[in-house]
């Protein structure tokens, strides 16, 4: 047999066989195009961060939830929003905050966040999305950048799309920027909040109070300090130091 073929029969053995391949995903992430550059916190915008940072294609660090956060400028502009605090409550009534980075990227870890149960309800900023996330942890699976199908050229929104997230310029101002601790709420284990993700100097989140497990801090943004341990309970791991 001719070696170029068997090699070729052997690469389609192993896509055959491999159970890792799963059409859907992949078309999708393969649609979303190559990295520009490297990797980083505030990569791949407005893309639907879970579609990856999944058990199916492994990118570290796994997420719960994730997203990015637009704001509009007096030019009319959308530009990602920094120090934004996202609010997810799931239908246990837990709930996990994130403040964006100066991406306007938020992401939630699977770690954090392991016994999640939709329906979640979703705040962004000042605002509340009136209806519910029944199975979807990326964002970007409904609210879409910009593209040839969008009814609206500024927010993508379309027949098939909500657009992006976007906040008021002044959801940019609040306790993320101030950097009030944004560490979740304690109750179950002390769900910490996932630290301020990074960020200009975003401090982590302190681990929440109370519940047996103080939440694992925060990773240290530029200069951001690194959430404290949980109070009450098991002291939580403290969060990264910044950079
Ligand atoms: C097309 C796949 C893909 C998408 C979509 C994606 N990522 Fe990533 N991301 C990666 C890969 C690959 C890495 C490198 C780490 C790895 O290989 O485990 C990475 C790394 C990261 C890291 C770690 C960076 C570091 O310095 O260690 C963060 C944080 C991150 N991504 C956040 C996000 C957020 C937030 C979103 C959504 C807005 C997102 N990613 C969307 C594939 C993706
Ligand atoms: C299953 C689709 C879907 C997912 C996933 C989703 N959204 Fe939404 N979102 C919508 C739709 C549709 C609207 C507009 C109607 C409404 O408010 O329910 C909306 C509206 C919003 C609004 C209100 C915007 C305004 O101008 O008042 C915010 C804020 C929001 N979403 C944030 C988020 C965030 C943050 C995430 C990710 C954690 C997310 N959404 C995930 C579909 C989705």
């Amino acid at each position: 047999m001719n070696r170029l073929l068997a090699i070729g029969l052997l690469t389609l053995a192993g896509a055959a066989f491999s159970c890792r391949y799963d059409p859907v995903p992949q078309d999708n992430i393969n649609e979303l195009g190559e990295e520009q550059g490297e990797p980083s916190a505030t990569h791949r915008q407005g893309q639907p961060c879970v579609l990856c940072h999944s058990t199916y294609e492994g990118a570290k660090p796994l997420m719960a939830i994730g997203g990015t956060i637009y704001y509009q400028n007096s030019g009319g502009q959308i530009l990602p929003a920094e120090n934004v605090l996202v609010r997810i409550t799931d239908s246990q009534n837990t709930e996990r905050k994130a403040c964006t980075n100066e991406g306007g990227n938020f992401w939630v870890e699977r770690d954090n966040w392991q016994d999640i149960t939709y329906p979640l309800e979703v705040r962004a900023g000042g605002r509340r999305m009136q209806s519910i996330v029944g199975r979807e942890g990326s964002c970007a699976a409904c609210h879409t950048l910009p593209n040839d199908n969008s009814l609206d050229a500024v927010t993508g929104a379309a027949r098939d799309s909500a657009g992006v997230v976007v906040v008021s310029e002044s959801d940019l101002l609040g306790p993320c920027a101030s950097g009030e601790p944004v560490g979740g709420a304690g109750g179950n284990g002390g769900a910490g909040g996932n630290g301020g993700a990074g960020g200009n100097g975003g401090a982590g989140g302190n681990g929440g109070a109370g519940g047996t497990g103080g939440g694992t801090g925060g990773t240290g943004g530029t200069a951001g300090a690194g959430g404290g341990g949980g109070t009450g309970g098991t002291a939580g791991a403290a969060g990264a130091g910044g950079v």
